[in-house]
């Protein structure tokens, strides 16, 4: 088939590359000059383990543009732009409506335009009603959501769970399906309205699953039990099963926080208070509040401490900084006077170029530094945001050597080995987990207020 793909970001780039290498004519529309210069180099404008191969594999198959109008005549265009948060949380489709109107525009009749980019349920049928219908061209459109994962995507675009087919006409619901030919997987037929909503439903719950077992944790440091036992023992139901059940400081990135916020906001403007949701967006917050809290107490107050934050990447096996918790941690206690020094070995901050050199001095109080032992020199505290390989394998004896008393480690991702820190003489917290009594530390494991036991 011949397809088209508007914006190279994750999802549209990931896309591009998979459909080629699935044997389509594709060609890639990116409107931003330095990540077009990238594209025609062969090289993704990001970091996605595989991609570049996948990009130079594409070869003759795979071509890029500078817009919509020079893609030629298409059989599906696939829409993967950006719907970044608005001003109250909603979806801002500024981008997405740009695009399907120069797409229904310019496109031939008969062409099906295929919704990548997250948006609010019953978006598309507005623009439908908009933009497409108006047209009487005889295009279609159709809702085809997208579950990669950042740093697993092109695991994820080989290996979906499903593929979601949202559409009105059965021929446009037939050749997106025909899009995907050769990958084994269920595909879905719904309307358009229910495959958005899957979308939400499937980010909001898997968000519920992180905010959960984050309480969950919150309570096993008040009782005295340990989250890792926890989590294992509940996972062990394949009703629940074992996925997302890694308490720590929160979720980050992209995709979770704006579409949480997107979906709570989407049903205010339908005059419903989604309660549950609202408590998940709040519980994720907390957490990250709670580690300033934490260090607080520990240190004796934040102004004049040194603390290393360890992890700018929302998460590992991506440079992606969004939402990230490491990062607002560490402006946070900037905010409170501490000194606070920075190490990702791949994080790209959009306000620093890109490839910086180092340090950097982000705020003041805030510099990002070149390494983990920088990092770390006569830090009081090490904040580990991200569970960076680098961080896990680390030689932790040396680390205290290099730090201050009274050598706090907040291990935000519950991902190192707290009895052996512990017992190297660091100050271990975790999320919900109990180290060793030989720690001596009350505020991590107080005694317990069973429920009952104060009653008559
Ligand atoms: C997420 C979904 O997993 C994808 O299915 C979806 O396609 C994508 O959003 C999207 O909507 O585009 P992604 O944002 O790449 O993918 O990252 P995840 O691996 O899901 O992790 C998100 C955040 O949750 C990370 O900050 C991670 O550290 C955190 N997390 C994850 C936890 O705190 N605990 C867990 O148990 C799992």
């Amino acid at each position: 088939m011949r397809v088209g793909v508007v914006g190279a970001g994750y999802v549209g780039l990931v896309a591009a590359a998979g459909l080629a290498l699935g044997g389509h004519q594709t060609v890639i529309a990116e409107a931003n000059p330095s990540r077009l210069a990238r594209l025609r180099e062969r090289r993704a404008p990001f970091l996605e383990p595989g991609l570049d191969e996948w990009l130079r594999r594409a070869g003759e198959r795979l071509s890029v543009v500078s817009s919509v109008k020079e893609m030629g005549p298409r059989d599906a265009i696939v829409i993967a732009v950006g719907t970044p948060s608005g001003v109250s949380g909603q979806g801002d489709l500024t981008q997405v409506r740009q695009a399907v109107e120069e797409v229904v525009r310019t496109a031939a009749p008969g062409t099906v335009i295929v919704m990548k980019s997250t948006v609010p349920p019953g978006t598309g049928r507005e623009l439908v009603r908009q933009y497409v219908a108006p047209a009487r061209r005889g295009l279609a459109y159709v809702s085809n959501p997208e579950f990669l994962r950042e740093g697993k995507a092109l695991y994820d675009w080989l290996h979906p769970d499903r593929i979601v087919v949202g559409a009105e006409e059965g021929w446009a619901a037939e050749r997106v399906a025909e899009l995907y030919r050769g990958i084994d997987a269920p595909v879905l037929r719904t309307d358009i309205t229910s495959a958005e909503m899957i979308k939400y439903a499937a980010n909001a719950l898997l968000a519920t699953k992180i905010s959960f077992i984050n309480e969950i944790a919150n309570l096993c440091e008040l009782v005295g039990a340990h989250i890792d036992d926890v989590a294992t023992g509940v996972g062990m139901d394949p009703r629940l099963g074992p996925h997302f059940l890694q308490a720590g400081i929160g979720y980050g990135g992209s995709c979770f926080p704006k579409d949480t916020r997107a979906l709570y906001f989407t049903a205010a403007v339908n005059g419903y208070a989604f309660e549950l949701l609202r408590a998940v967006i709040e519980v994720n917050r907390r957490q990250r509040i709670r580690v300033v809290h934490r260090l607080n107490t520990l240190l004796g107050g934040l102004a004049e401490r040194s603390v290393a934050v360890l992890g700018l990447a929302f998460k590992p096996g991506t440079d992606d900084t969004r939402e990230s918790p490491g990062l607002e941690i560490a402006r946070t206690l900037a905010g409170y006077g501490a000194k606070v020094q920075v190490y990702d070995p791949v994080a790209v901050l959009p306000d620093s170029g890109g490839s910086p050199g180092f340090p950097v001095v982000l705020s003041p109080g805030l510099v990002r530094v070149a390494s983990l032992e920088e990092a770390v020199r006569s830090a009081q505290a090490v904040v580990v945001a991200t569970e960076w390989p680098e961080f896990v394998e680390a030689d932790w004896e040396r680390l205290y050597r290099l730090m201050a008393a009274p050598r706090v480690v907040f291990d935000g991702r519950n991902c190192l080995d707290a009895a052996r820190l512990a017992a190297m003489g660091f100050r271990y917290v975790g999320v919900g987990r109990r180290v060793a009594p030989a720690f001596g530390d009350a505020d991590v494991a107080p005694a317990s207020l069973a429920e009952g036991t104060g009653g008559a």
